[in-house]
């Protein structure tokens, strides 16, 4: 549980579109940090054992993308998806998904979710070091709720999915706005 903790400061290596450069692969390198996704604004980052994986792909992605508007009229600027995967994956993910709205974090290192405490080994299904599912709420870096799916554990035989799918963050944002 991070409530109240500062997430970690790290830089991101992703790849942009440049057609300055031409040719068939117009994409150069774009270093991101963590102040640059972060810094001065309240968004929800939600965390995922890797891209092009079913449940990912079915539901929890595209439906942060549906619910974008809602998370809006709740205060979030900004809908980010990170994942221990580089940033040719997430942009081929991105594109297959149409997004528009939702955001991709390439943590191809893992060094982001380690310092999370959220790297967790998937050997079992040959995927190496990934992330356990979770999300936050996280405002000007600063944790202010967290939702972290039940077992964390190294090889787990199940992938829990409920307490970060967007329809909980989007009942529990709006519960916690009436209580305030
Ligand atoms: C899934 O999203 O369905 C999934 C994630 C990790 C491993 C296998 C499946």
């Amino acid at each position: 549980m991070l409530i109240g903790k500062r997430i970690p400061n790290v830089t991101f290596r992703t790849r942009v579109r440049d057609e300055s450069i031409g040719g068939p692969n117009p994409f150069r390198w774009e270093d991101k940090t963590t102040a640059d996704y972060f810094g001065g604004k309240r968004v929800v980052l939600f965390s995922l054992p890797g891209a092009f994986t079913p449940t990912c792909s079915t539901y929890q992605l595209p439906d942060f993308e549906k619910l974008a508007g809602e998370f809006k009229a709740e205060g979030i600027d900004e809908i980010y998806c990170i994942s221990v995967n580089d940033a040719f994956v997430m942009n081929a993910w991105g594109k297959s998904q149409n997004l528009e709205k939702v955001k991709l974090i390439p943590d191809g290192s893992g060094e982001f979710t380690r310092k999370m405490g959220m790297l967790v080994a998937k050997d079992n299904l040959g995927f190496g070091m990934r992330s356990w599912r979770y999300a936050a709420i996280i405002n000007d870096g600063i944790v202010e709720q967290w939702f972290e799916e039940e077992g964390y554990s190294d090889n787990c035989d199940s992938d829990p999915y409920g307490v970060s799918s967007p329809q909980n963050i989007l009942e529990n944002l709006k519960s916690t706005k009436i209580a305030a």
